[in-house]
């Protein structure tokens, strides 16, 4: 149904996302971590939320704990599922931009196309691509959730990078590789690419 048969009609409030901005004295955009199950997103968004935290910027992670065990909890893995997976968390992640914050989400992301849907939606200015490119070979190695074995074992389907599809990002604003690179270092590297951006 469309937004017209609904009478939805957008409130303009008066208050911008460049006011709040100001107030702040913060820029606010998305940092969009994409990469395998066990590649280290979540572990270098953390410590890269914790460095912009320290530093006294307002800054907010969305993954799968806070996301796939609440808002999103009716979707499973099925392609289905994680294209409207991401879209619902672009959305969020729009929503928190507005609201003067630096986000950081930490989501498998396996499809070029949500992926772009996101960046459309927070506005392309304001959106931030992180590659975590850490080798299938070296993730499965690591297995530290235990969910390699089982998908190789069938006990999981549409495991992403085994029985389900990573469209891998062609030109991502900055690469991780966590097989190359300590955390300290992969969080240097994104800081390098955001200083410019973080003030406002
Ligand atoms: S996404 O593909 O929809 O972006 P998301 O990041 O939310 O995935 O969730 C991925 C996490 O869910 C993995 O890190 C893993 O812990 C768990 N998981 C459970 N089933 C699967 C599966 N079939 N494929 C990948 N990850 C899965």
């Amino acid at each position: 149904m469309t937004n017209e048969k609904l009478h939805i009609i957008p409130h303009n409030h008066q208050i911008t996302i460049d006011d709040r901005r100001k107030q702040q004295g913060q820029n606010s955009f998305a940092i969009w971590f994409t990469g395998l199950s066990g590649s280290g997103k979540s572990t270098l968004a953390n410590a890269l939320e914790l460095a912009l935290f320290e530093q006294g910027y307002r800054t907010f992670i969305l993954d799968g704990d806070n996301i796939r065990s609440g808002l999103n909890k009716d979707l499973d893995f099925s392609e289905a599922s994680r294209r409207e997976n991401i879209r619902r968390i672009g959305e969020v992640a729009k929503l928190l931009v507005h609201s003067g914050t630096i986000v950081l989400s930490a989501f498998i992301s396996p499809f070029k196309a949500e992926r772009e849907l996101v960046k459309g939606l927070v506005g392309a200015e304001n959106y931030l691509e992180v590659f975590v490119n850490c080798p299938l070979e070296e993730c499965e190695k690591r297995d530290v959730k235990g969910l390699y074995a089982k998908a190789r074992a069938g006990e999981i389907s549409n495991f992403t990078g085994i029985s389900s599809p990573f469209e891998e990002p062609v030109s991502p604003d900055v690469k991780v590789p966590t097989h190359q690179l300590s955390i300290e270092e992969g969080v240097a590297k994104i800081m390098e690419e955001i200083s410019a951006k973080l003030k406002y």
